[in-house]
């Protein structure tokens, strides 16, 4: 089987790629590498933009996973424009193409976040949805456009992932159990914006898993999933890395409680992928936390920008709009 992943190259797909070529999948990635390349060997590398790719590119592909996009809230708060370009109209324009191309199945990255702000009830995939902010509005956006494409030839998967965190090769630190990792590391306190908000989380590792689950599922099989390793509040996530990182490492942490507003808090529902994928997550909060004590050697740069999707956006942003001024100074 031949896979194409738009936006292989970042966190999830650095994990993902190298097990899907173990399986035996032939793999190529298409994607602007914003933060690097972290990918093995043996993937193909299309280094361009998914709205470059023809229907004749895609034509070679079994299946297309879209991975890529503005990958958080705040990168999707400095540019609006762009985030629905990316996070809306991309994953759309893929979509399409890939039907056009007579791939067999689409595999969209989707996000809990898409929910909003939900009174302390478990969502599954058919309660309302109702975010109000750019980044889950986009990325609603983007699954139904795919999904309103799937027939008995195109089949159309949505994982609505809770928030990942643990290793991956292509690090990211702005992920609630990174963020708070790195301070406990870095300055010995954990900071809790608001203990009683909710939030599904999904370890790295699991969500590995679950694209896999939906790569090698029945081809009769379409729809949405919601895709968590549990659901928890940040008050108890902030708890559990503090017991982790003190009964690993020795350490003393210190937590500091704020109560400030949210406007995401959610739980989930991961019945429906466990009983059409077969997934079952495998880990847990403190497990999470032990893959990066184990994988700490790896990153110890804190502050590398690279581990930070909106200080990377920034400059990326501004080297653009310096050399757009550039080009009309020389005109
Ligand atoms: N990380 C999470 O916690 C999480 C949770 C829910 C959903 N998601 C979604 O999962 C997907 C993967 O997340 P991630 O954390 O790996 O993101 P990431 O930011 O690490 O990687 C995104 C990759 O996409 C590439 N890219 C962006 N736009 C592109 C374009 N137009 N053409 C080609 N390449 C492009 C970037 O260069 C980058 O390598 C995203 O769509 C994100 O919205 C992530």
């Amino acid at each position: 089987m031949k896979l194409l992943i738009a936006g292989g190259a970042g966190y999830v797909g650095s994990t993902l790629i190298p097990k899907l070529l173990d399986r035996g999948y032939k793999v190529d990635v298409v994607d602007l590498f914003w933060f690097g390349n972290h990918l093995p060997r043996q993937a193909g590398i299309l280094n361009k933009d998914i709205f470059q790719l023809s229907e004749e590119d895609l034509e070679p592909y079994d299946q297309v996973v879209f991975l890529a996009g503005l990958s958080n809230d705040p990168m999707a708060e400095y540019s609006p424009s762009k985030n629905f370009v990316f996070n809306a109209a991309a994953p759309s324009y893929l979509a399409y193409m890939a039907k056009k191309a007579k791939v067999k199945r689409y595999i969209y990255a989707s996000s809990c976040s898409v929910y909003g702000y939900t009174e302390n009830e478990l969502y599954d995939e058919t309660r309302p949805v109702s975010s109000s902010y750019p980044y889950g509005i986009s990325k609603l956006q983007g699954e139904q456009a795919a999904r309103q494409l799937a027939d008995e030839n195109f089949s159309v998967i949505a994982l609505r992932k809770g928030t990942i965190s643990g290793y991956s090769p292509r690090m990211r630190f702005d992920l609630i159990i990174n963020t708070m990792f790195k301070s406990a590391m870095k300055d010995r306190t954990i900071t809790i914006n608001n203990p009683s908000i909710w939030r599904p989380l999904l370890s790295i590792q699991d969500a590995a898993t679950a694209y896999i689950r939906a790569i090698e599922a029945n081809h009769s099989i379409s729809g949405v999933f919601n895709v968590a390793s549990g659901n928890y509040t940040v008050g108890e996530v902030g708890d559990l890395v503090k017991a982790a990182i003190e009964e690993r490492l020795g350490l003393s942490i210190h937590l500091i409680i704020k109560h400030i507003q949210d406007f995401r808090n959610y739980k989930v529902s991961i019945e429906k992928a466990k009983n059409v994928l077969s997934f079952h997550p495998s880990h847990d909060l403190k497990s999470i936390v032990v893959d990066l004590i184990d994988n700490m050697g790896k990153f110890q740069d804190w502050d590398n920008p690279l581990y930070s999707n909106i200080s990377t956006f920034r400059s990326i942003e501004s080297s653009i709009e310096m050399q757009a001024m550039a080009t009309a100074v020389h005109q």
